[in-house]
């Protein structure tokens, strides 16, 4: 075993979390927390786990960028063709989680995803810099290529394609919510007796509990 794995570890000290102080509504934590992340100037405080269930019954897991927040959910943009795309479309379970060590904070969701709208996901292309509206046109995400030049053509040609013009969003491309049916809050404690803060929805209404670390 490698002896630096084995002997790392964190004693958290930074804070606390108690079931009886907690808001009602999971998602005003959440957003509670986000803005604190936010707010310590780290890199890609948006970046969440994206786990989906293969056809197969096998989870997968990459990273993306939340890139919405409402009272219905997450919300994050990818290639619908990709193979998360066909995962999802397969099996609308799904979770997010989120590690912030800065803060000795981990969230994890649990919920199901639907599509964007059309027009939801045309208002968010347009806003994207020029050179990753291309790019969803050029990547045949999840794909194997042969080599990266591929995709250097293939910038070129769209490029030239929509020289003068605005870059219209592809059908592939698009938007996701996550409506989450259940939360997870950790905070870091010492000797690893950390807090735990769940949120499950029943019939409508969320339901804190306390759970063992
Ligand atoms: C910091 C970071 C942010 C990312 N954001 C996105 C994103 O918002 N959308 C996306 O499709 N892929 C994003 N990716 C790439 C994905 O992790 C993944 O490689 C890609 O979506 C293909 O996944 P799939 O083949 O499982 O569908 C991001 C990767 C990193 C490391």
């Amino acid at each position: 075993m490698d002896k630096e794995l084995r002997d790392a570890r964190e004693d958290y000290l930074m804070g606390s979390l108690s079931e009886n102080h907690v808001p009602e509504s999971p998602l005003k934590l959440f957003n509670f927390w986000l803005e604190e992340f936010k707010a310590s100037g780290n890199k890609d405080h948006n970046a969440m786990l994206l786990t989906t269930v293969k056809e197969d019954n096998r989870p997968a897991s990459r990273i993306v960028l939340l890139k919405g927040l409402s009272k219905d959910g997450m919300e994050f943009f990818t290639n619908y063709e990709s193979n998360k795309g066909k995962e999802m479309e397969n099996n609308p379970n799904v979770a997010l989680s989120f590690f912030w060590p800065e803060l000795e904070k981990q969230i994890r969701i649990e919920g199901t995803v639907e599509k964007l709208s059309p027009e939801e996901s045309d208002a968010y292309f347009k806003v994207r810099p020029r050179g990753s509206q291309i790019g969803a046109w050029v990547s045949p995400q999840s794909q194997k290529i042969e080599e990266r030049d591929f995709l250097e053509q293939r910038v070129l040609f769209f490029e030239k394609k929509f020289e003068g013009q605005e870059v219209p969003r592809p059908d592939h491309w698009g938007g996701y919510r996550v409506n989450p049916n259940f939360y997870e809050f950790w905070q870091g404690r010492t000797s690893r007796l950390h807090d735990r803060v769940t949120y499950s929805q029943i019939e409508g209404q969320w339901k804190i509990s306390r759970i063992a670390p």
